[in-house]
């Protein structure tokens, strides 16, 4: 099977074997076909945060159970969906049944199984504020599982799943405390701004809070500006995470660079824009054969014309050295690698 269409860096990669499971017997099949053979299992989901390095010598389990159900808790909605469902869906059916809370996570490619995974975040919203557990089938001990949102370990771009559940834990479904009441989040300073700037009439009332659905539009509309769409531009958002070293290292460069984009944590380190690093080291809009740099947004890596996942890899190490010969800073790869 090539791998193509089901990866949004558009990479092609052939798999010994693909499935898709869409219950929780079909998922036990293939754990069990696989072992029986030894075969290297690949779990994914919408593919959108995934890089092919190759060829998969082993087996590919696509997620593609499906479902939503609410229950209510007093004003909230504790909402369980399944590891296959869209997340952008997801985020617009919510909107529309009045569970409030996802609106800045609106226009996020991918499924929800894998949300937990790299804890998606943007405008101010991670998925740890609204994430009540996680629900899936333990390799090891061979049993469904579920884990309160503390145990998922959730941090900047990061979980347990990423770490000693890598692999060992598949997520079947998420469980999500939402709001019943309108409420908003405006945290993001660009986002307050694209709102107020959309919308005079805010501005001039002062108290006025914007709606969730408005929130929603605004940030759709400000991805659509700012990043590529896959489906023309194969990329998957982020290639590099955001850096954060301490603050004496921060200082330093900031003598350097006052012009720095710079955010302090709660825990007194600072998180750098790894796009205005790649952006100065002079490589937004560089293009090498068929990989570059996107010309409008320097965190996004784009496939212009089916690149391999080495040419990827090779393009992003070129990167990542230029920024730490020029900044001292280590870049991370934000996707998997596979
Ligand atoms: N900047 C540049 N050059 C550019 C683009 C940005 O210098 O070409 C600088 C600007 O100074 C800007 C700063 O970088 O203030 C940050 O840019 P932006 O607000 O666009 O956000 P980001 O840090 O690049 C992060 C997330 C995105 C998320 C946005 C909005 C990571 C790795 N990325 O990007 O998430 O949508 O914030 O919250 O944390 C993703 O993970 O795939 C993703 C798209």
């Amino acid at each position: 099977v090539d791998l193509r269409p089901y990866n949004t860096l558009g990479i092609s990669a052939s798999a010994d074997y693909f499935v898709e499971v869409h219950d929780l017997s079909e998922l036990n099949e293939a754990i069990a076909f696989s072992s029986r053979r030894h075969l290297r299992r690949v779990f994914i989901g919408g593919g959108s945060n995934l890089v092919l390095r190759g060829d998969i010598q082993g087996m590919v389990i696509r997620m593609a159970m499906r479902g939503i159900s609410c229950e209510a808790d007093g004003d909230e909605r504790v909402v369980t969906v399944a590891a296959g469902e869209n997340w952008d869906e997801l985020v617009k059916y919510s909107l529309a049944q009045g569970w409030y809370g996802l609106e800045n996570l609106i226009s996020i490619p991918g499924q929800a199984g894998a949300a937990p995974i790299q804890n998606i975040g943007a405008y101010g919203v991670e998925l740890s504020s609204v994430l009540d557990s996680v629900t899936g089938w333990d390799i090891n001990l061979n049993c469904l599982r579920k884990l309160s949102v503390a145990d998922c370990q959730l941090g900047y771009r990061d979980s347990v799943f990423k770490g000693a559940l890598r692999d060992v834990f598949i997520i079947t479904a998420i469980d999500l405390r939402l709001s019943a009441k309108a409420r908003v989040n405006l945290s993001y300073p660009a986002l307050r701004e694209a709102i107020q700037a959309s919308s005079g009439e805010e501005r001039s009332s002062g108290l006025a809070r914007p709606s969730p659905e408005l929130v929603a539009e605004t940030v759709a509309r400000v991805r659509a500006d700012k990043l590529p769409d896959y489906r023309c531009e194969p990329n998957v958002g982020s290639f590099f995470k955001n850096p954060i070293i301490s603050q004496t290292e921060a200082q330093e460069l900031i003598a350097l660079y006052p012009l720095l984009p710079h955010w302090p944590l709660a825990d007194g380190r600072v998180k750098l824009a790894a796009a205005w690093l790649v952006d100065t080291a002079g490589w937004k809009g560089r293009r090498i054969g068929a990989v570059g740099i996107h010309p409008r947004q320097a965190i996004v890596l784009v496939n212009y014309d089916g690149a391999e996942g080495a040419d990827v890899l090779d393009f992003a190490g070129a990167v990542q050295t230029d920024v730490l010969a020029q900044f001292n800073i280590a870049l991370e790869i934000e996707p998997r690698v596979y």
